[in-house]
Order: C-alpha cells, then sequence, then structure tokens
C-alpha cells in the first residue's frame, strides 16, 4: 500500500530567531571576551604594582636598618639619651608623605616594642606571625594582609651587625592606592566593553540584518512552499553563497512544479487507461443493453409501416418506442456518466440505488458467467461523496470479482454504520487471492491477470480514490473460497 505522506510543520516553533540569537551570542562574545582580557589586564597590573610596593618596603628597610642601629648602638654606650632620639627619627619617617606607612615600630629581640609612631603601643609585645617569623629571619620578611577591605604589606627588616642582633623594624605599606588604582582600570574597562557593546550593536545588526535577513526570507518562503502551494519564489540579491542559495532554492521550486505536473499528467493517463479497460467489459453489457431495445424497435418499426393507419396500433407501438429508446438513452447516458472526468464534488446519495447502478452495468457479464448478486444495502443509507469517485470503486471491486467468478458464483454487497464510520462489504465467492499476493494488490500495476485483461490499477485507483475522503479499503480473502472488500468511510464528514 502506499505510504502515508508525512508533513513537517515548521510553524510556531518555540524559541528565538536566528536574529536575536545571532544579537546574543554576539553579546555575549563581546562580554566574555572582554571579562577574560580585563581580569588579567587588571591582575598584571596589581602583581606590577605589588612588585614596586614590595620593592619600596625593602628599600625603606635597607635604607633605615643603618640608622637605627647606629641609633640603638648609641643607647647602650649611654652616648645619647634612651629613646628620645629613635622616637624622634621614627615620627620624621613616619610622617613623610611619599611612602603610605600604616604604621612604624622597632621591636627588641623578644618582640616587646621600643619605639612606635603610636606611643600607647609602647611597651608591649608582639607576638603576632609575621613578628615572630621576622624576630627569627635574618633577612627582610614580606607579608600581605588584607583586614577589613584595608590591605597593606607588612616588612619586618633584622637590625643586626655580623651576628649581633639589636632588634627587628617592622612596618606597613598601604595598599589601598595599588586597590583604588585596580578598581579604576576595572571601571575603565567596563565602560570600554559599554561602548564596544554599542558600537558593535550597531554593526551587530547590520551585520544580521545583512546576512540573516535572506536566511530568514528563504526560510519564510520554503514554509510558504508547504504542501501543493509552489507559487513561491526567494527574490535573489547580490552574488554571495547566499544568493546562490536562494537562486537554488527558487530552480528547485521550479523542478518541483514540473515534476509534479508530470505526476498528474501521468496520474490522468494511468486513470484513463484502467478505464479503458474497464470498457472492455462494460462494452459488451452495453451491447446487450442496447440490442434488445433495439430489437424491440425494429419490430415496432415494422409493424407501424404494415399497419401504420390503424390509430390504435400506432398509439400503441409508438408508446414501446418512446420507452425503447428511453431505455437506450439511459444506458448511453450512464456510460458517459461513468466516463466524465471526476470533479469531487461530494453530495449526499443513496448507497443501494448507487451500487444498483453500478451493477446494472456488469450486469450482463456476471449473468453470463452464472455469478448471482445480492444488495444488502438497506434503503436510506446515505453518505456524502462525489458519486462518481464511489462508483467507480464498486465498479473496480465488481469488474474484479466478475474476473474471480468466471464459473459462477455469488457477488454481495451490504452496508452499515459502525463506530462512527460507514462500511461497505463487497464479497465474492471467487478464487480468493494467495497470501503472498494479498500484499500487493493495492501496489500500481500488480496484476495476475494476462495483459490486455488487467492493467493491475484498479485497486490502487480505488485506494486513491477512498484515502482522499479520510477512508480505509481492507481485504480478507481465503484462497478458492471468495474475498470480501471492506471500504469504510468516516461518517460526520462534510
Ligand atoms: N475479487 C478478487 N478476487 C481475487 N483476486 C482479486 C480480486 N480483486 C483483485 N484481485 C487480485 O488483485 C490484482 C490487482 O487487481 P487490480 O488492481 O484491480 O488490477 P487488475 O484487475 O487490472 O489486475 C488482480 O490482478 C487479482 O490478482
Ligand atoms: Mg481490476
Amino acid at each position: 500500500m502506499p505510504s502515508q505522506d508525512t508533513v513537517v510543520t515548521m510553524k510556531n516553533r518555540p524559541g528565538l530567531s536566528l536574529q536575536s540569537k545571532f544579537v546574543l551570542i554576539t553579546t555575549v562574545a563581546i562580554i566574555v571576551l572582554m571579562g577574560i582580557i580585563g581580569y588579567m589586564a587588571v591582575k598584571r597590573e596589581k602583581n606590577i604594582q605589588y612588585a614596586d610596593v614590595e620593592n619600596q618596603g625593602r628599600l625603606l628597610g635597607d635604607t633605615l636598618a643603618i640608622p637605627i642601629i647606629n641609633d640603638l648602638i648609641y643607647e647602650r654606650l649611654g652616648l645619647v639619651e634612651e629613646g628620645g632620639l629613635l622616637d624622634n627619627y621614627i615620627m620624621e619617617i613616619f610622617n613623610k608623605k611619599d611612602v603610605d606607612l600604616l604604621y612604624l615600630t622597632i621591636l627588641d629581640e623578644d618582640g616587646k616594642v621600643i619605639s612606635h609612631n603610636n606611643i600607647t603601643e609602647y611597651g608591649k609585645v608582639y607576638s603576632d606571625p609575621l613578628t615572630v617569623k621576622a624576630l627569627k629571619a635574618n633577612n627582610t620578611v614580606v607579608q600581605q594582609f588584607s583586614h577589613s577591605g584595608d590591605s597593606s604589606m607588612d616588612f619586618g627588616v633584622p637590625l643586626s651587625i655580623g651576628k649581633k642582633r639589636w632588634g627587628t623594624l617592622k612596618f606597613g605599606i598601604s595598599l589601598k592606592k595599588v586597590e583604588q588604582e585596580s578598581l579604576a582600570t576595572i571601571s575603565k574597562i567596563i565602560i570600554s566593553t559599554l561602548f564596544f557593546l554599542a558600537g558593535g550593536f550597531v554593526i551587530i545588526l547590520f551585520l544580521s540584518r545583512r546576512f540573516i535577513g535572506p536566511i530568514t526570507q528563504l526560510a519564510n518562503t520554503m514554509e510558504k512552499a508547504r504542501g501543493d502551494y509552489l507559487d513561491v519564489k526567494v527574490d535573489v540579491k547580490g552574488s554571495d553563497e547566499l544568493a546562490a542559495l536562494g537562486e537554488r532554492f527558487n530552480s528547485m521550486i521550479e523542478r518541483i512544479k514540473q515534476a509534479n505536473e508530470e505526476i498528474q499528467r501521468t496520474h490522468e493517463n494511468l486513470v484513463k487507461s484502467e478505464k479503458l479497460a474497464s470498457i472492455g467489459i462494460l462494452a459488451a453489457g452495453v451491447a446487450h443493453e442496447i440490442n434488445n431495445p433495439l430489437g424491440g424497435l425494429f419490430n415496432c418499426v415494422q409493424i407501424m409501416r404494415q399497419n401504420g393507419n390503424n390509430p390504435e396500433f400506432r398509439e400503441k407501438y409508438l408508446s414501446l418506442v418512446h420507452e425503447g429508446l428511453e431505455r437506450i438513452e439511459g444506458t448511453v447516458s450512464k456510460l458517459l456518466w461513468m466516463a466524465r472526468k471526476g470533479e469531487h464534488r461530494p453530495v449526499d446519495i443513496d448507497l443501494r440505488h448507487a451500487v444498483n447502478e453500478v451493477y446494472s452495468l456488469v450486469e450482463y457479464k456476471l449473468r453470463k458467467s452464472g455469478v448471482s448478486f445480492t444488495n444488502e444495502i438497506s434503503d436510506g443509507l446515505r453518505l456524502a461523496v462525489d458519486p462518481h469517485d464511489f462508483q467507480q470503486v464498486i465498479l473496480n471491486l465488481f469488474i474484479n470479482a466478475a474476473h474471480a467468478m468466471n464459473n459462477g458464483g455469488s457477488l454481495n454487497v451490504r452496508g452499515y454504520n459502525e463506530d462512527s464510520m460507514l462500511k461497505i462489504e463487497v464479497t465474492d465467492t471467487g478464487e480468493g487471492i494467495s497470501r503472498e499476493n494479498i500484499r500487493k494488490i493495492f501496489d500500481p500495476f500488480f496484476t495476475t491477470k494476462p495483459p490486455g485483461e488487467g492493467t493491475g490499477l484498479g485497486l490502487w485507483l480505488s485506494y486513491e480514490i477512498i484515502r482522499n475522503y479520510n477512508g480505509e479499503i481492507l481485504v480478507e480473502s481465503e484462497p478458492g473460497k471468495g474475498s470480501t472488500f471492506m471500504l469504510s468511510f468516516p461518517v460526520n464528514l462534510n
């Protein structure tokens, strides 16, 4: 059986449009990039400045150590008043503005304050980790501190000459300036990022218009080209890949259109050839249908010629002639009607009557083969279909049944409503269909009949017609016993 069409829908897809995605991705990319660059720049600058502060501190330590040791020696020797000179010196250094000192102190060998810029510290004994480390060290100890937003770099400088240790100089340099400078750098980076974004946005918009606009247009056009509507075209601008894509799409649509027309033509030709094949069978019946009344007409005409003057005779035979002509006309118009091209206009038809009409077309052939016919469709069972379509399907089934019952049998049609479907069953007692063939009988061109007798298109055509009404055709068959074809149509179809 031909497979159902699959329709891919692109409408109402959730999510962002291509253009928004492009803008979003580029914006995020700029922010991330500026973030990384900014982080690295700030880190590098900070490191450089820390190194500067450290050098400054070490230099300060080295410079201060010698005069302080001298002072301590003088004091020990009693050459100067204890404390006075040292304190003055410490205060003088502390108050100098070129180094941002937080504190400046001199400790003795045990960590006791012997001089400090803050006099309340005198006599205290320090035991913080830096002091402990500095007291034992032979070289300057540096440590970075950060407490409550205020960060500093602390230095511990040993005051010694040779092996003799006089004490430890300790001071802290504020890192506030460094922090402020890096904050300034960060805000500069943020401002330039915003600037980039603002400038970039214009470029991004322009680029997305230029590159994504045509893609969106292409997608919209493709969307429109769904289904049977193929009168669409992408207007191609420029000569880049997108223009090439648009051109290729246009020529593809053109080819699809041609292919569709080709398929349409082929379909019409196939339908024609199946109809032609049916005509063989119909013709025999038609000849019979016409021959009988023709014979009668001939007789009447003979009799009237002899007794033409008798008004009684004339009256009687003229009405017989009329009757005969009507029968012939009926047959011819039925045949013409069957041969007419389908317009697919559903109307409400009486199914029992429609089936009888079809039967009358094949009655001659069936009777000749000794096939009896019963129509069990109840009066008043109706369906909205194009009558031509419906009778085409029934005719195909009857002709197949006639072929399958060359040596007599019975043909039965039933019709009923079941589960909001209207069902019609056409049963014959013919040769049946083998298990192997039953899967293929709806395929176009599948036939078991000799050339000239079968086209293999009857059931395929019937399947196509029924599918147009969202209906279904199924078969059950037992070789040697007969076959039943079941049609079902949804009933609440307008
Ligand atoms: N009522 C039936 N009884 C037995 N075989 C049938 C019947 N209807 C169809 N077939 C099988 O299905 C085949 C395909 O039928 P169809 O499509 O009408 O093509 P065609 O009648 O031209 O062969 C037939 O050749 C026949 O083998
Ligand atoms: Mg057939």
